[in-house]
């Protein structure tokens, strides 16, 4: 994808068409195509379709293997900042993963349970076996409900249901085996509360690591993630910068990102203390990054097969299971998190990114086609000169 973001707009998706062997009709999906079929059906009372721009960023060597990362989002320089950082570190260095654990995680509440938490221990082979019995899709794709735990929370109790859902990411299936154990259970005299998949997916933990060579500037990195350990105003942004990878991914792939993001915030918290969920080292002159986070997507199921453009993106990935699509995403939020730690630290945050929101105010200030090209010029030249741009400066210069 040589000079990829160099090329306009048509010979880009021709590149990226012959790159990923993409069929016309996988163009036209990327286009927004077939989906208006499909929306009216997925929610109550649409009215219509809100689009956003489906990017590639490029230059991702993630466990040796070089990937196409598409991404949905609005944010200028994302994708670019994404890019750039992406082929320094396969110039300088490496980014490895690695998944831990496999089990999603489903909740039965029993109020007042307390009491019942021993007979129901006894019982919990049985209702594992009739789990899979009366919901056997899990375990048809090698997967499968794996344990019943009682948990004891004062008077009350909850049952988790531990499953492998497999490439899928089985929030609707472990509910729907939560709510037929729960039939089963109240069948037993116990009084049963809710039962819903829990978004916690500490079950399924990924891991990314990067290792990049550097010199001295790298301690400027680590100061600003010491920083984020030390303060929630700061942590807090800084997993936004996380998510800024995260999330774009997630949502190309038709993957739950509110569920993502819910399990990633948690999992900050989990000491008592919201955290950020990256941390740096510099070892030997090289600067060491890990982030890691609680992870469950699918590749099958769901929006993923549903949304034509989803369908397209995990083909441009190049993935064929959850797993590895899980440990994509964490690569890439470390990628774009190091990508905002190294613009902070040496040029600042703004030059990069209003350079590209230059184009952004362009348009707010209502720069008709023609005219785009001057304005984002004198706004660059603004932003060379070290003064502020803005909606009202740029319809001064179209004025
Ligand atoms: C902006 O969308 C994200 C950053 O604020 C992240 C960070 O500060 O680390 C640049």
């Amino acid at each position: 994808m040589h000079n990829f973001h160099k090329l306009p707009f048509r010979d880009r998706q021709a590149m990226l068409k012959q790159s990923a062997q993409l069929s016309d009709e996988e163009m036209q999906a990327l286009q927004g195509e077939g989906f208006d079929k499909i929306a009216p059906f997925l929610i109550e009372n649409t009215v219509g379709i809100f689009s956003l721009p489906l990017a590639i960023a490029t230059n991702c060597v993630i466990d040796g293997c070089s990937r196409n990362i598409p991404m949905v989002v609005e944010e200028s320089s994302i994708v670019a900042a994404l890019s750039a950082t992406a082929k320094w570190v396969h110039r300088f260095g490496t980014i490895t993963t690695s998944v831990h654990g496999e089990l999603i995680v489903g909740q039965i509440h029993l109020p007042n349970g307390a009491g019942s938490k021993g007979v129901l221990e006894s019982h919990a082979d049985a209702l594992v076996a009739y789990a899979n019995e009366v919901y056997p899709s899990f375990a048809r794709h090698n997967g499968g409900v794996v344990a019943f735990q009682v948990r004891q929370l004062g008077v009350h109790a909850v049952c988790h249901v531990l499953a492998n859902s497999a490439d899928a990411m089985g929030a609707n299936g472990i509910t729907q085996i939560c709510e037929l154990l729960a039939a089963r259970i109240a069948s037993m005299g116990i009084h049963t509360g809710i039962s819903i998949v829990s978004n916690y997916t500490d079950q399924k933990i990924v891991r990314a690591t990067c290792q990049v060579q550097m010199d001295d500037s790298a301690h400027a990195i680590i100061e600003a993630a010491e920083f984020a350990q030390m303060d929630v105003y700061r942590a807090v942004t800084h997993n936004k910068g996380i998510s800024n990878g995260i999330d774009p991914l997630l949502i190309a792939t038709g993957n739950d990102w509110r569920a993502a993001e819910a399990a990633m915030h948690a999992y900050a918290a989990r000491s008592g203390s919201y955290q950020p969920l990256s941390q740096y080292s510099y070892q030997d002159g090289y600067l060491i990054g890990a982030l890691e986070i609680p992870l469950s997507l699918g590749t099958v199921g769901g929006m993923t097969a549903l949304h034509p453009a989803a369908k397209v993106a995990l083909k441009i990935l190049g993935v064929q299971h959850a797993s590895e699509l899980s440990r994509i995403c964490a690569a890439v939020g470390l990628l774009q998190n190091l990508a905002a730690l190294r613009a902070l630290t040496s040029t600042g945050i703004i030059k990069g990114h209003m350079k590209l929101h230059a184009t952004n105010i362009a348009l707010a200030a209502g720069a008709l086609p023609h005219q785009m090209e001057f304005l984002v010029t004198q706004l660059h030249e603004a932003l060379l000169q070290k003064k502020p741009i803005s909606v009202s400066l740029a319809q001064r210069l179209l004025r």
